[in-house]
């Protein structure tokens, strides 16, 4: 075997000097030292040995396939070398000619959304919160008003995950919504509060062109002392002028959300006909935008606050149905389709 090693060694070394290019000089290190090359063929043989032959024999393998190993990448450096210097010799070769570009990402369309989202209210003073996006049925309904008996549940089709479960917190499911941060945020700051959740929510749903199972929401919460719709009213206008750069009216209408008293539906003025009636408002001059409404008290004292002492609003629009409007964007789906023809329009 120690025969078949050197004459091996002797073999290979000779062919690298011959080789002229790189193609061929990757061919041959596999042939000789690739996972199924000559070495390792005859290295299998080691484990045959007598005891006494075995270490040495596999200490002059390793050896060999150390010394070959060097001996190609020098070569592959020379050849790599003599390449370029070719190049340069080539009068066609314009060494001034810009390299090959690299292609830089961007910030996804509803990224770009949320950012600009973020940096308004912001600068009204919130804070930007998170929450956890597998979240348990407690915060994700309990908290919020909702127990199990509730009809408000159907208004959820939700995605229950298999496992964990205890008592106070029961099933753990993907959070419907970003409501469960306001009961974390309560709990975790107390009052005053003023803070936004952007994040990713899911749903139990059939797709088409506008409903997926994933998609994003904006949760807003205010918490202070002698707090009315009208501030919510005001943060809201101001925070759609500023988006759209335009003058934007809004309108509120009476809803049911479970974690609110009263509950409202906040539409505002269409865009695209300036309230004149088109498609996209379905001809009623105005768009459905958020859900809000002053928080119901059951929900301040879950997250540990007094109402007598504190009230506060809600509100929870849809992210990804903003970005929608903004950019014209009539499918759902392709803002997490993951297609470059789409996405690299924004
Ligand atoms: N969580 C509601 C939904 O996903 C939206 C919502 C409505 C949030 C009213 C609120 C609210 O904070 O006050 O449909």
């Amino acid at each position: 075997m120690e025969k078949q090693l050197n004459l091996l060694k002797v073999q290979c070394l000779e062919s690298i000097s011959k080789i002229n290019n790189l193609h061929d000089l990757q061919e041959l290190e596999v042939r000789y030292v690739g996972r199924k090359g000559e070495l390792t063929m005859i290295l299998r043989g080691v484990k045959d040995l007598s005891a006494d032959q075995r270490p040495l024999i596999g200490q002059l393998g390793n050896q060999v396939k150390n010394e070959l190993d060097a001996a190609f990448a020098a070569r592959k450096l020379d050849l790599e070398k003599q390449d370029i210097a070719k190049k340069l010799h080539d009068p066609m070769f314009d060494v001034t000619a810009p390299g090959p570009e690299i292609g830089r990402g961007h910030i996804h369309p509803l990224s770009q959304v949320q950012q600009e989202v973020e940096e308004i209210f912001n600068s009204m003073g919130f804070a930007v919160m998170d929450g956890p996006e597998v979240e348990s049925e407690y915060y994700n309904f309990e908290g919020l008003n909702i127990p199990g008996w509730h009809p408000a549940r159907d208004m959820q089709d939700t995605f229950f995950i298999k496992g964990k479960e205890d008592k106070k917190h029961g099933r753990m499911v993907l959070r419907t919504h970003t409501s469960p941060v306001q009961v974390r945020t309560m709990e975790k700051f107390g009052a005053p509060l003023r803070v936004i959740v952007p994040g990713r929510t899911f749903r139990y749903e059939a797709t088409d062109a506008s409903h997926d199972t994933t998609f994003y929401q904006v949760e807003g919460l205010l918490i202070d002392k002698d707090i009315s719709i009208s501030h919510l009213k005001g943060v809201i206008k101001e925070f759609l002028t500023r988006l759209f750069k335009k003058e934007v009216s809004v309108r509120f209408r009476p809803g049911y959300f479970p974690f609110v008293e009263p509950g409202l539906e906040v539409d505002f003025s269409c865009l695209i006909c300036g309230g004149k009636g088109c498609r996209v408002c379905k001809h009623t001059g105005w768009v459905e935008f958020l859900g809000a409404g002053m928080v119901h008290e059951n929900v301040l004292k879950a997250g540990g606050i007094d109402p007598k002492e504190w009230q506060g609003w809600a509100f929870g629009f849809g992210l990804t149905r903003l970005a929608m409007m903004r950019h014209g964007i009539d499918d759902i789906r392709l803002l997490s389709g993951g297609d470059l023809r789409f996405i690299n329009q924004f």
